[in-house]
C-alpha cells in the first residue's frame, strides 16, 4: 500500500488544521428526519442548519470524515467501485473563506500532498443559467494556480451544480469538481472517458425553495472528497475491495470459502456484496443512533441489506456467521480507530446479526421453494401452450401476485426475488406487485406502498388504539424531553405497546409523570385525529414527522391531532383520541447505546 486508510484520514485531518479548521468529528449516520433523508447522503447533512446561517460552537472553519450511506446504488453492488456505505472527507466555510483559498487549499492537498501531476488535473465548474451566474471566477482562479486552460471545462446544472435531492429549503450552490485520470500510466488521458471525479467543492450561497433558489446571507464552502475512492486511487488500484478497508474480509471470505477472489465471476461478486452489506450493516447497528431490522422505514432497508448479504453467504458456499466473522474484522481492524463505538457494541452488533440470520433462514427454505414452484409453474405453462400453439411465446414474468406472497409470508424484499428471477432470465409483475401490496393495505386500512406493516402485527380494536397513544407518547416526550427526540422503532400488541426513542440517559421519575399527564390530557381533551394524503413537499413543509425514504412515492398520507401530534404514517388510527382510556407508562428502560424504550398500556 502507498498509503493506507489510516494514513488518508490523518492526512485530510491535518491538512485542513493547518489551515485553521476545526475537525468535529463524525456525527450519526442515521439523519434526523429533518430534511426527510433517512440517512446522512453527505458531509454537509448534519450541519445544514450552520450552513443556513447558525452559529457552528467550533467555529467558522470545519472539517472531518464523515460516513454517508446512499441506497439508490445497491444493486450496482457487486461490482468494483460501488458501496452502500463511504465515508466523505469534508470541509467547510461557513460564511468565511471563499474561492480564493479554496482553489488554492485544493490545489495543494492534490499536487504537494497526493502529488497529483498538475498537469494530468481536470476540473469542471458551472456554466451558468437564470438561477446563478457562470463561475468565470473559479475557473481563472484554478487557470492561475497553474491547471491547463484546456482542461477547464464548463458544464450545465445537471453537472455542476449540487444540491440535496428532493429537499427544499435547503443550502445549494454551483460546484467546481476535481478529476484525474483513473489509470495514472496511460499516455495522453481524455477527458471525461479516462477520468474519475475525486472530489468537488461546492459554493453554497443558495437556498431552495420551492420556487426556485434565493441568495443566502452567508457564501460558504462544502467541499467533500470520497475517502474510499481516494484511497483506491492513490494506491494506483481499481477494485475497491482491495483496499486496506476490504482486503482483510476478502481473506476471510476467501479462507471460509475456499474460493479465490481472483478468479472473478459469480464468487467475487457474492465475496464484494456480503463484504459491502456487512460493512454497512455494522455501521447502521453500531451506530451512536443504532437501528435493527425491521419492516418499515431505515429499518426496513437494513433488513433488505442483510437478508441480501444473507443469501449471498449461501450461493457463495459459506454459513451466514461468514457475515459475524466479517463484522469483527470491520470492528476490530478495520475501523478500530476511526470508530471505537463500533468496539463497544461489538457483541450487541454480532449478536444482532445472528437474529436476523436464524429470523431468515427459517422461511428462506421455505421461501426458495416457494419461488421454485412460480419458475415451474410458468415452465410447465409455457410447455403446454407451446404444444397446442406453435406461435405462442413464452411467459417469462413473475406473477405480482405470487412476488407479493413470497414478501408477506417468507420475508422475501421485492428487490430480492426481482434479482432470483433474473438470475433465471425471468422478470416480476412490479406493477401486480403494487396492485396486491395496495389490496392487502386496503384491507387493512395501513401502511404507504413500498414498506411493510409499520410495527403493527395486528389491527385489533386495542392495537388499532395503541397506535394513536404511540402518536400522543411521541409528541409528548418532544415536548417533555427535547424536540430532537425521535422515534427510533415501535411494537404494538393487544396488550401493550413499546416504543423506542433516542435519549442519552434514563428519564427521571418526573419526566415520566410529565410525559403520561401530557397524553393523558391529551386523551381527555377529545381531539379529532384528522387523516390527510398530500405531497411530502407539503409534509415536509407542514413540519409532518416521519422515517421515510425520499424515494417512496409522491404522496405521504399524514395523520395530526391538533397541534400537538403530526406524522406521516400508514394508520390505521381512532377518530378521536378520548377513546382511548388512561396512558400509565409500566417500565422506562435502556434499548441499546443512546436509546431508551418505554412500556406503556391503556387502561
Ligand atoms: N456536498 C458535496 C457532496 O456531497 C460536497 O459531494
Amino acid at each position: 500500500m502507498k498509503i493506507t486508510s489510516k494514513e488518508l484520514r490523518q492526512k485530510w485531518i491535518s491538512f485542513y488544521e493547518s489551515k485553521g479548521h476545526t475537525d468535529i468529528g463524525a456525527v450519526s449516520l442515521i439523519g434526523d428526519g429533518s430534511t426527510g433523508v433517512m440517512f446522512n447522503v453527505a458531509g454537509m447533512q448534519p450541519l445544514m442548519p450552520y450552513l443556513l446561517g447558525k452559529k457552528h460552537p467550533a467555529g467558522k472553519r470545519l472539517c472531518n470524515v464523515q460516513g454517508c450511506m446512499r441506497t439508490v446504488d445497491i444493486d450496482s453492488v457487486g461490482d468494483a467501485s460501488h458501496f452502500t456505505f463511504f465515508e466523505m472527507m469534508g470541509n467547510w466555510s461557513l460564511g468565511d473563506y471563499f474561492k480564493k483559498e479554496k482553489t488554492a487549499w485544493t490545489f495543494e492537498l492534490l499536487t504537494k500532498v497526493f502529488g497529483l501531476d498538475k498537469d494530468k488535473l481536470c476540473t469542471t465548474v458551472f456554466e451558468g443559467n437564470e438561477s446563478a451566474p457562470r463561475d468565470d471566477e473559479t475557473a481563472n482562479l484554478v487557470i492561475a494556480l497553474g491547471i491547463k486552460p484546456e482542461h477547464v471545462f464548463y458544464l450545465p446544472q445537471t453537472d455542476n451544480w449540487w444540491e440535496l435531492e428532493g429537499t427544499v429549503g435547503t443550502p445549494c450552490g454551483p460546484d467546481n469538481e476535481w478529476f484525474y485520470p483513473l489509470d495514472t500510466e496511460k499516455e495522453n488521458p481524455v477527458f471525461p472517458d479516462d477520468y474519475i471525479e475525486i472530489g468537488n467543492d461546492v459554493y453554497m450561497q443558495y437556498k431552495k425553495t420551492a420556487a426556485g433558489y434565493e441568495p443566502l446571507e452567508n457564501k460558504n464552502v462544502d467541499t467533500g472528497f470520497g475517502f474510499d475512492r481516494m484511497l483506491l486511487f492513490l494506491n494506483g488500484l481499481s477494485d475497491g475491495y482491495l483496499t486496506d478497508l476490504f482486503l482483510p474480509v476478502v481473506h476471510e471470505l476467501e479462507r471460509l470459502s475456499g474460493k479465490s477472489y481472483a478468479a472473478g465471476g459469480e464468487a467475487q461478486r457474492a465475496m464484494r456484496i456480503i463484504a459491502d452489506h456487512t460493512r454497512t450493516t455494522v455501521m447502521l447497528v453500531g451506530d451512536e443512533n443504532g437501528i435493527l431490522p425491521s419492516n418499515t422505514g431505515a429499518g426496513y432497508i437494513l433488513r433488505r441489506l442483510m437478508r441480501r448479504a444473507i443469501r449471498y453467504c449461501k450461493s457463495l458456499g459459506v454459513p451466514s456467521d461468514a457475515m459475524c466473522a466479517c463484522a469483527k474484522i470491520f470492528i476490530e481492524q478495520v475501523y478500530d480507530e476511526a470508530y471505537p463505538l463500533l468496539k463497544d457494541k461489538e457483541a450487541y452488533i454480532l449478536e444482532e446479526i445472528g437474529k436476523e440470520a436464524e429470523r431468515f433462514e427459517t422461511t428462506l427454505a421455505q421461501g426458495m421453494k416457494e419461488f421454485e414452484k412460480c419458475v415451474q409453474g410458468l415452465e410447465r405453462k409455457n410447455a403446454f401452450m407451446a404444444q397446442s400453439n406453435p406461435e405462442y411465446s413464452k411467459e417469462t414474468v413473475i406473477g405480482g401476485k405470487q412476488a407479493f406472497r413470497l414478501y408477506d409470508t417468507y420475508g422475501f424484499p421485492l428487490e430480492l426475488t426481482q434479482e432470483l428471477a433474473a438470475e433465471r432470465d425471468l422478470s416480476v409483475d412490479t406493477v401486480g406487485f403494487d396492485a396486491a401490496f395496495r389490496e392487502h393495505q386496503e384491507k387493512s386500512r395501513v401502511l404507504p406502498a413500498g414498506q411493510f406493516k409499520g410495527g403493527l402485527e395486528s389491527h385489533s380494536d386495542m392495537a388499532v388504539k395503541y397506535h394513536t397513544a404511540t402518536h400522543l407518547l411521541n409528541a409528548a416526550l418532544k415536548a417533555v424531553l427535547s424536540p430532537d427526540v425521535n422515534q427510533k422503532g415501535s411494537n404494538i400488541t393487544d396488550e401493550r405497546m413499546r416504543f423506542d426513542f433516542n435519549f442519552p440517559r434514563p428519564m427521571t421519575a418526573e419526566e415520566i409523570a410529565a410525559t403520561e399527564k401530557l397524553v393523558n390530557e391529551k386523551i381527555k381533551e377529545d381531539i379529532p385525529v384528522v387523516f390527510k394524503e398530500m405531497s411530502l413537499e407539503q409534509a415536509r413543509e407542514e413540519r409532518f414527522v416521519g422515517v421515510f425514504d425520499a424515494k417512496y412515492g409522491d404522496t405521504v398520507k399524514t395523520y395530526s391531532v391538533g397541534d400537538f401530534s403530526k406524522e406521516m404514517c400508514g394508520g390505521p388510527h381512532v377518530e378521536r383520541t378520548g377513546v382511548l382510556g388512561t396512558f400509565k407508562i409500566v417500565k422506562e428502560q435502556s434499548s441499546s447505546a443512546g436509546v431508551r424504550r418505554i412500556k406503556a398500556v391503556l387502561e
